[in-house]
């Protein structure tokens, strides 16, 4: 068996439900808008988001999930799609999940308009309900991950990120959701339990994790179902580059920042930096940090009894630095 079916089995009958409360949960009686919505239900991602929701609900509750874990769920997949609708937009990036983007499809305009239809969707699902105390973890997040995406602007623009500061973008614009995911299914099924916090930081570490991954394969040339080596262009600087600036002398160094400032859409200078950045050990460095929080995220993991939902959470950290898209 796939290691990804491996892990869906403990919630492959709620992962089934959800997918068709998932597809209802964006309709509308505007046609184009349907259109599109169907347009994204069927190029359908990993769906790791509602998966976490779902394994960490049956963990703390010995196998017990809610119609709140399915709102959740519903919710969290909305804002997710919702985030990647503007995210290619503000990244100008015309692939997603192995198709077109909304964006490169229907133009910018029509794809922001549809991510703010999802986001609306997805915090009414929760109005609608009473959910109030997921409906608040989710707004965090929804914050955190503008905030987050707006900081890297920055740091784009100004060309001045550390470290340190990566570490925060990261943080703010991937893991705050996979947080959610964790808390929210653990909050789902135990409102106020000790869970909801264990749980949310679980989930940052993971999102850590899975965020470097994802920075890790812009650097590669696999087929991701998405562009690679488009970071740079967009003066997105991430990991193995901030480690390489701090490491290399200061003429090559320099060489780096003018790459990046003056000649960031130079497809051949763009290739000599990501070669550069590979000869210098970037790749090495950041693949040993993401496994630094693999191991901390394990460790919290495993403060919880053994079980099937704990054992598929173990296999999906693993799957979240091993994956191949
Ligand atoms: C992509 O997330 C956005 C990031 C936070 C890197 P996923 O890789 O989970 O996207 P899908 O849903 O599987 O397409
Ligand atoms: C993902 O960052 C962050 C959000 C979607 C909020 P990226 O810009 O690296 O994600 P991909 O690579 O486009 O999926
Ligand atoms: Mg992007
Ligand atoms: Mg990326």
């Amino acid at each position: 068996m796939k290691v990804t079916e491996q892990i869906k089995q403990p919630v492959g009958y709620e992962m089934d439900l959800f997918e068709q409360k998932f597809q209802l949960s964006m309709s509308s009686k505007v046609a184009l808008l349907n259109r599109i919505t169907h347009y994204i239900v069927n190029r359908k991602g990993k769906q790791m988001r509602p998966m976490f929701v779902f394994l960490v609900a049956k963990m703390v509750s010995n196998g017990e999930v809610c119609e709140r874990t399915y709102r959740g769920a519903s919710v969290i997949e909305l804002i997710h799609t919702a985030t990647l609708l503007h995210d290619d937009v503000v990244d100008d990036s015309n692939r997603r999940r192995g198709f077109f983007s909304v964006n490169a499809l229907w133009k910018n305009k029509i794809a922001i308009l549809i991510g703010d239809f999802l986001l609306s969707k997805g915090l009414l699902l929760s109005i609608d309900n009473n959910d109030f105390d997921l409906l608040k973890i989710i707004s965090i997040a929804v914050r955190e991950m503008s905030e987050g995406e707006l900081l890297q602007i920055e740091k784009a623009r100004k060309l001045d990120i550390t470290e340190n500061i990566y570490y925060e973008i990261i943080r703010q614009k991937t893991a705050t959701l996979i947080a959610a995911c964790c808390s929210l299914g653990a909050a789902s099924v135990k409102p106020e339990s000790v869970h909801v916090e264990t749980m949310r930081k679980f989930g940052e570490l993971i999102g850590m994790a899975f965020q470097i991954k994802d920075d890790l394969f812009d650097y590669g040339s696999a087929q991701i179902g998405k562009p690679t080596g488009i970071d740079i262009k967009e003066q997105k600087m991430t990991l193995p580059l901030i480690y390489v600036l701090n490491k290399v002398a200061k003429k090559e160094k320099k060489w780096l920042i003018n790459s990046i400032k003056n000649h960031n859409k130079n497809t051949k200078r763009v290739k000599e930096v990501i070669a550069f950045v590979k000869d210098n050990g970037g790749l090495d460095y950041a693949v040993a940090k993401m496994k630094v929080f693999q191991a901390e995220a394990l460790e919290l993991l495993h403060t919880y009894p053994q079980s099937d939902y704990r054992n598929s959470l173990e296999l999906m950290v693993n799957y979240v630095i091993e994956r191949k898209k």
